[in-house]
């Protein structure tokens, strides 16, 4: 299989879970490098539906190995709820599992604080998960933060926590809120740090010799390219890369043992949270709700839903180096008269090709849509291509070729085998 980085073309919530979910078949390995229990990866195993947020979808088959790197942060309470949870499941949790010992941590300062910043705001608020991501990566760019390492040793662990609890409370009381309860957050996280020591260790160097051995690497993406702290739409993004430069810096693994990069992308468009969106279509949005489709695997929130956007994913393509692409939700389209993409942005009476940082601008777009008649079939029993109404494989290929990539994988359910290799 070789080692692939996949990425989000979008704004998250693409369908990555499945299709990582299908791809581990052939990998040895399975990495999350980026974000935290922000992420919320569904697959559907027969009539089982698991969500993850932060232990790699690949734990679902035997014989895998899932590392959670260095450039994750981890919220401690939360991944023991996860394991314990997956072990009800009749998962087997132990070698399979590797933490980085240098893995940031996320702490309930961090919940409280990114809550309460997106009160201050007000109507300028991100529409964060409130997982306490945007703090945690915060501290750790700041170099005052905790990590995997001070969690598993405990006498030193409750030194640091208190200093870091006294400091933030300083900061909750100043926006008002309530302070936290330094015992009661140290007995929490000494027993989730016990729970979590079996398996922390040196994932660097495990990923070294696995790239030696040449074992085969899949490095799971979470959220998309435009939720990027670099790349995305900022501030309407997440505080870690997540596109495919986040692999390398978040799991130790340099760019020359990546082999390709794989970009994953709605048959149409959709984003949780604020910030601009400029396919962004409300008659879309209530069809797929209708249809009980696009509700946040994380928070439950309904997400925003808008027409194909090739402007968005070309510029995914350009950052992320994709070499091929899967697109999925392909059958929520199914019933449609007519599907739009968005080939340019109109602004102020310019066309525009590329995806203007400015979000003044960006704000201000309008898109310049080509038309495509709907194949008005249900493709979720199509199991290959050809199986595929003529008019969904016509713009497939146009949704292809615009973002300037190859197709290699189409999905049309949530299901291991409603998935079309090409
Ligand atoms: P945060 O990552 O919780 O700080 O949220 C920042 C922005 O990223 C918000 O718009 C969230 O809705 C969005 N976001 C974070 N994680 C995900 C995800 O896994 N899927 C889709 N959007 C996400």
């Amino acid at each position: 299989m070789a080692n692939i980085i996949l990425v989000g073309a979008q704004w998250g919530d693409e369908g990555k879970g499945k299709i990582i979910d299908v791809l581990t078949e052939q990998a040895d390995i399975v990495v999350r490098s980026q974000g935290g229990n922000n992420a919320g990866h569904t697959v559907y195993l027969g009539s089982k539906k698991y969500v993850l947020h932060l232990v790699p979808s690949g734990i679902l088959r035997k014989r895998k190995v899932c590392v959670i790197g260095n450039g994750v942060v981890i919220d401690p309470i939360s991944l023991v709820g996860e394991i314990e949870g997956l072990r009800k499941l009749g998962i087997r949790m132990g070698s399979n599992l590797l933490i980085s010992e240098t893995a940031h941590l996320v702490f309930p300062y961090h919940r409280e604080l990114d809550a309460q910043r997106e009160v201050l705001k007000g109507k300028n608020k991100i529409g964060t998960t409130k997982r306490g991501i945007g703090p945690a990566y915060g501290d750790k760019a700041a170099r005052t933060g905790l990590r995997m390492l001070d969690l598993i040793k405990p006498d030193s662990f409750a030194e640091k926590l208190k200093l870091k609890i006294r400091d933030n409370n300083e900061i909750l009381k100043a926006f008002g809120a309530k302070p936290l309860q330094y015992k009661k957050v140290l007995e929490s996280y000494a027993e989730a740090g016990a729970k979590l020591k079996p398996f922390v260790g040196n994932t660097v160097v495990f990923l070294h010799e696995a790239c030696m051995a040449r074992r085969n690497i899949l490095f799971e993406g979470a959220q998309g390219t435009f939720l990027d702290l670099d790349h995305g739409t900022y501030p309407y993004v997440t505080s870690s890369n997540t596109t495919a430069g986040g692999a390398c810096t978040g799991s130790g693994v340099p760019p020359h043992h990546m082999d390709r990069v794989l970009g994953v992308m709605k048959a149409y468009t959709t984003r949780v949270g604020e910030g601009p969106f400029p396919t962004e279509n409300a008659e879309l949005g209530d069809f797929l709700h209708g249809l009980g489709r696009e509700f946040g695997a994380t928070t439950g929130r309904a997400r925003r839903c808008g027409w194909f956007d090739a402007v968005a994913t070309a510029h995914a393509t350009m950052v992320n180096g994709i070499d091929e692409l899967a697109v999925t939700n392909v059958d929520g389209l199914d019933t449609l008269d007519v599907v739009r993409v968005c080939v340019a942005y109109r602004w102020r009476g310019n066309r525009l090709d590329r995806v203007p940082a400015d979000l003044e601008i960006l704000n201000e777009c309008e898109p310049v849509f080509v038309e495509f008649p709907g194949w008005k079939t249900d493709t979720s029993k199509a199991r290959r291509w050809k199986d595929l109404p003529a008019k969904a494989r016509a713009y497939l290929n146009a949704i292809a070729e615009l973002t300037g990539s190859s197709l290699s994988i189409v999905s049309v359910g949530p299901a291991r085998e409603q998935t079309l290799f090409l």
